[in-house]
């Protein structure tokens, strides 16, 4: 996703230039002087970042034979341990839970637990201090963790647990990967109803990706909390706000399957300041399922979604976003969309603060 200044600066023009909310839609854009300018010094910035990160951002790492992106990284790739979870007792453990407790503190190392076939009803943390872990399924059967929590359900100390710690697998953890997993919170969420937030997955360390795998929920299915993260060939089910957080994240040919029963919305990103570098972006994906469903809904003022080349069933609402009931956030949200296709991506509708990105506005969106 493109740098803070570069969001700051587009607010800066918003802020500076006469532009009501009608102007603001990108849509009926004429060409104006600030828009224009805007477009060359995005083109120019996403540029100069692309030689940036090449040239100083890589470290020279003894042994890598050449400057790496992540020395720490490089160093834990190059020395793996693998370990394996099987339920029957064929593996190193038959808990998920076990396995990470055999992790030594402040690991250096990246450590594949390579996870059987099988249902692990298990709630699962794998703490900050143990970063470079990866969860390894088996693609033809990809192991399920599961788990029920919700918001409301009391905790050890007898006080509701809240969303945060509903999750069934919860990452505090840098660098985590998971590949062919399945991840899953089976609490339902009746309409109407408060505390059944149940989260599947919470991520909340950065550098983390995730091929493969799916996420089923209801409300709140997967918490994408904070930091750098990448998702690839992912399946995410829920009813309500089912991909939420502070996440600066990356969706690329993922399935997203609403089971909304009524309105609902999709994402719920919470980008609070101008200043914090967060978002989701959505490329080359599938929008599907029941209900009528925004594509997004601004918890933060400055929520950021964008949309690109991505299949959008019929059951995107017309106006395609909210801003949650808050008409000041429609000046300070960006949401946008790029070159997507099917009947819910028709533009007609559309609240007129919603952003049609030209090429270079996307730019900066669509890659790593
Ligand atoms: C234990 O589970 C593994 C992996 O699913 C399987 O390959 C193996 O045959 C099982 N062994 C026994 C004794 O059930
Ligand atoms: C995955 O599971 C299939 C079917 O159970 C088995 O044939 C295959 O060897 C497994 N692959 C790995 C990498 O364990
Ligand atoms: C959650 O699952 C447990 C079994 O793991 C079950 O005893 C309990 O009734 C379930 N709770 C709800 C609300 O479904
Ligand atoms: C992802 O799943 C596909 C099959 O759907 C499989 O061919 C591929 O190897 C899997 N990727 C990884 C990283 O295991
Ligand atoms: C998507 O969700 C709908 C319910 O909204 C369900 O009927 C359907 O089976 C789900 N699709 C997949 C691929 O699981
Ligand atoms: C988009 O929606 C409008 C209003 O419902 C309709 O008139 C128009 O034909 C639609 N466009 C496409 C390409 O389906």
């Amino acid at each position: 996703m493109a740098s803070k200044s570069y969001f700051q600066f587009i607010l800066f023009l918003l802020s500076l230039s006469n532009f009501s909310l009608k102007c603001c839609s990108l849509r009926n854009v004429d060409k104006e002087t600030d828009f224009n300018k805007w477009v060359s010094w995005n083109i120019q910035n996403h540029q100069k970042k692309a030689l940036w990160q090449a040239e100083s951002v890589s470290q020279q790492v003894p042994g890598a034979g050449g400057r790496v992106l992540d020395g720490k990284l490089w160093k834990a790739e190059t020395n793996k341990v693998r370990i394996t979870v099987c339920q029957n007792g064929t593996g190193d453990f038959k808990t998920i839970r076990e396995a990470i407790k055999s992790i030594p503190p402040y690991n250096t190392r990246r450590v594949i637990l390579e996870i059987k076939p099988g249902v692990y009803r298990e709630k699962v943390s794998i703490p900050k201090t143990l970063p470079f872990v990866t969860f390894l399924g088996n693609s033809s059967d990809p192991p399920t963790i599961t788990g029920n929590d919700t918001a409301s359900v009391p905790g050890s100390d007898g006080k509701p647990l809240k969303t945060f710690q509903s999750a069934t697998v919860a990452v505090d953890a840098d660098y985590f990967v998971a590949i062919n997993m399945k991840f899953q919170n089976t609490a339902p969420h009746v309409v109407g109803s408060m505390g059944e937030q149940a989260v599947a997955l919470r991520i909340s360390g950065t550098k983390a990706a995730f091929y493969n795998c799916s996420f089923y929920g209801a409300q709140d299915t997967l918490y994408d909390h904070k930091g750098l993260h990448y998702f690839n060939n992912c399946f995410i089910q829920g009813s309500v706000d089912f991909i939420f957080g502070y996440g600066r994240s990356l969706y690329e040919n993922c399935y997203l399957n609403s089971t909304a029963k009524k309105k609902a919305s999709l994402t719920a990103q919470k980008r609070s300041s101008s200043s914090i570098d967060s978002g989701f972006s959505f490329k080359n994906n599938v929008v599907t399922g029941s209900g009528l469903v925004y594509l997004g809904r601004a918890w933060g003022d400055y929520s950021r979604v964008v949309f690109s080349f991505t299949f959008m069933d019929k059951i995107v609402l017309p106006q395609g976003w909210s801003d949650w009931g808050d008409q000041k956030r429609d000046t300070r949200v960006f949401y946008g969309e790029y070159k997507c296709s099917g009947p819910g991506a028709n533009l007609t509708g559309r609240v007129p603060w919603a952003r049609i990105l030209t090429d270079e506005e996307a730019k900066p969106f669509i890659g790593t």
